[in-house]
């Protein structure tokens, strides 16, 4: 069987890496998978799994996607079962941090085929924040495989699960219209999931219009990419405030909320800032002006503060289906990357 552009040993941080050819046949291994099921491949094989912040469909589907493939799973939290990392190239460790990641990503390469990391924003300068250091010290430390499980930039396994999603509801998604619409939170959250979202947007040709009011934008490095792949995709990207005005006519509502790079590191400012766009919200009004658009959001979700009741439990709406292929994807992420 025909399984596609190898992608064996490579990392997952991020789907700006992977050519659309490269997703979809991904996306297909999974739609194969769910239908004929998938063995024990992973027999003998090994995840270790790090979070410095918690998760709960990320952790759980790696975790059973991985262990329902055959393999063996060890789930580590920062802070608890690891030494303070020092994240410094050539720090002098006489502070808290007793284990320099350079020890500990070799170190876990040696028990593991695979090592995941989560790992978000703390609050610095978004200058600083944006260099995305826990992730790009393991990949750079590492001896194996590297899985994004959610960093300061992106979410990339979290978007390849929506790409499944999509496809199981509109076949090919080229010219399909997608709106990420800002939508308020009462935390400041992360970039990832909108960057992840629109990087498989433009990467799979889809009309993307990006909804946010003033202060919210994307990171600029971000925009700049997303306009190069939408460009050589046949897709596009806009940018819009309006949330009525983004929604006319959509086949897809992605809600979801994130901080302002700006204001990173000043959360009183940032507060203020996202405060008055308290009443921001999914309402079944929006939702009229669709095309009869599918709802979706990677979860956690406020309810009655990001969407109302009436649009999260709506029919259209695909949020359960989403979460339920994180594990689909995964399973055939694992099976590409290790090669199994
Ligand atoms: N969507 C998502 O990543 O959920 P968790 O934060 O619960 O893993």
């Amino acid at each position: 069987m025909d399984e596609g552009p190898s992608i064996t040993g490579r990392d997952v941080v991020t789907l700006d890496t992977f050519s659309a050819e490269e997703i979809r046949s991904v996306i297909a291994r999974a739609r194969r998978m769910k239908v004929e099921g998938h063995g024990s491949p992973l027999r003998g094989r090994s995840l270790a799994m790090v979070f410095f912040d918690p998760s709960l469909r990320t952790r759980a589907s790696f975790a059973i996607a991985f262990s329902t493939l055959g393999g063996t799973v060890i789930d580590l939290v920062a802070g608890r079962d690891l030494w303070p990392l020092e994240m410094r190239e050539g720090a002098v460790m006489d502070d808290v941090a007793d284990e320099h990641v350079r020890d500990a990503a070799r170190v876990l390469s040696e028990y593991a085929d695979v090592i995941a990391i989560r790992a978000l924003a703390r609050e610095g300068d978004w200058a600083q924040e944006r260099r995305d250091r826990v992730i790009v010290s393991f990949q750079k430390h590492a001896t194996v495989p590297i899985f994004n499980m959610e960093s300061v930039l992106d979410h990339p396994c979290q978007a390849w699960g929506d790409a499944l999603t999509l496809e199981e509801e509109f076949g090919d998604l080229a010219g399909r219209k997608i709106v990420l619409g800002w939508t308020y939170h009462p935390k400041a959250r992360p970039l990832a999931v909108p960057h992840g979202v629109s990087t498989m947007a433009c990467k799979l040709g889809m009309d993307l219009t990006v909804c946010h009011p003033a202060g919210y934008p994307l990171d600029a490095r971000v925009r700049q990419s997303l306009g190069h792949t939408a460009a050589s995709s046949g897709g596009s990207i806009r940018y819009v405030e309006a949330l009525d005005e983004a929604v006319d006519g959509a086949d897809v509502v992605y809600a979801a909320s994130w901080g302002s790079t700006d204001l990173h590191g000043r959360p009183e400012k940032e507060r203020a800032l996202r405060d008055a766009h308290r009443d921001r919200r999914l309402t079944t009004d929006l939702m009229r002006g669709t095309n009869a658009a599918r709802f979706m959001h990677a979860m956690p979700i406020r309810r009655n503060v990001e969407a109302d009741d009436a649009v999260v439990d709506a029919p259209g709406s695909l949020i359960v289906a989403q979460a339920g292929n994180r594990l689909h994807i995964q399973r055939a992420l694992f099976q590409a990357i290790l090669g199994a």
